[in-house]
């Protein structure tokens, strides 16, 4: 690492971002005085401060720590750190069992989110709950800045999801299905509805109905369906269920590429830890229905730490009972 150079690339990512020293420290909670010596190449950021950066400015932390860009430039918008869900002391139960307690999640424009956790952790229902399909008992939750109690209407236009199977007419073809999608969020767009179809790899079957696909066809033509809104966030539920593995790897590919050109941001739950790997940039981890760790991905890849590794050490400590605030990515 030459702390010189990463100092004079953190200082040319702040001005591309057309950001103060000042205003950068206030968004990592820190005195202007550390940025300007970061920048100056006198001190060097600390791991938990070089995650941010990293978040901050589309850019890996190993990125960071050469202090040049290895990959190609994400398009970036200073509007990047708007939040697009705001979670806050969610909790909720079913009749006496308390299945999610004091959720709080916040994601930003851009943002891939990876849910993971055993089954039965409660990621469907927090899932359900923050698009209103579930009653919260207590909290707060925002989409776009719209709190769903007041402005669920407002909220769900900016959100296009898949959850277990998704609701299609069969007797109808898949481009009917898209086409009253369409018609209901008032999109009048009809090239970009063609658009999403060969972006979801359905044009040659998109005539046929909707029963004669296959799961796969299914995942697809329900993923074409969220996107037409062109949402801000994105919310999918074990999307890779019944995707074989060339769709699995068309399904990253694609929700990557959307994210970037859209600055999409998308919570994904999955059991498939390779994949939550490859797509996400941040992790979550929930178990009996808390959230037991949340960390930047390139942070544990920056130590060496598998995800599978972090999944056990994590639900295990917290299962037996054992806190776990001195470990590397203690709760949050
Ligand atoms: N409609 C419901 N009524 C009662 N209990 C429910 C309902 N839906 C879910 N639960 C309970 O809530 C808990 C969390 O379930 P949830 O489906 O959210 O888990 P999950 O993390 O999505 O699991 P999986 O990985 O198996 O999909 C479970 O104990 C489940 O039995
Ligand atoms: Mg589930």
């Amino acid at each position: 690492m030459n702390q010189e150079k990463m100092g004079l690339f953190i200082s040319n990512l702040r001005k591309e971002n057309q950001l103060t020293q000042k205003e950068l420290a206030n968004m990592l909670g820190i005195m202007d005085t550390s940025v300007s010596k970061w920048e100056r190449g006198i001190n060097a950021p600390d791991i938990s401060y070089l995650t941010e950066l990293s978040k901050i400015f589309h850019v890996t932390v190993q990125e960071l720590l050469n202090g040049e860009r290895q990959f190609k430039k994400k398009e970036i918008n200073i509007n990047h750190h708007s939040k697009v869900l705001e979670v806050s002391n969610l909790s909720k139960s079913f009749g006496k069992r308390k299945i999610l307690n004091n959720i709080n999640l916040t994601m930003y424009e851009g943002d891939i989110v990876g849910l993971i956790g055993p089954n039965g952790a409660g990621k469907t229902t927090l899932i359900k709950t923050i698009l209103k399909l579930y009653k919260a008992d207590s909290g707060k939750i925002k989409i776009c800045g719209y709190d769903i109690q007041k402005d669920l209407e407002k909220a769900l236009s900016k959100t296009g999801s898949i959850i277990e199977s998704p609701d299609m007419y069969l007797n109808l073809t898949g481009k009917k299905n898209l086409q009253i999608t369409a018609l209901m969020n008032d999109i009048k767009d009809k090239e970009y509805i063609d658009e999403m179809v060969k972006f979801v790899g359905l044009d040659d079957r998109i005539h046929d109905k909707v029963k004669k696909y296959s799961l796969g066809m299914k995942q697809r033509l329900a993923l074409a369906n969220a996107l037409i809104k062109k949402p801000k966030l994105l919310i999918l539920d074990e999307p890779t269920n019944g995707l074989d593995p060339r769709g699995i790897k068309e399904l990253r590919s694609m929700l990557k590429k959307i994210s970037t050109e859209q600055n999409m941001s998308i919570l994904i739950s999955s059991h498939i830890l390779s994949e939550v790997e490859n797509i996400c940039d941040r992790v979550i981890i929930i178990d009996q229905g808390n959230i037991i760790s949340d960390f930047g991905i390139e942070e544990a890849k920056y130590k060496n730490i598998s995800l599978e590794e972090l999944f056990f050490t994590k639900t295990e400590s917290f299962e037996s009972g054992e806190q776990d605030e001195n470990s590397e990515f203690s709760k949050k």
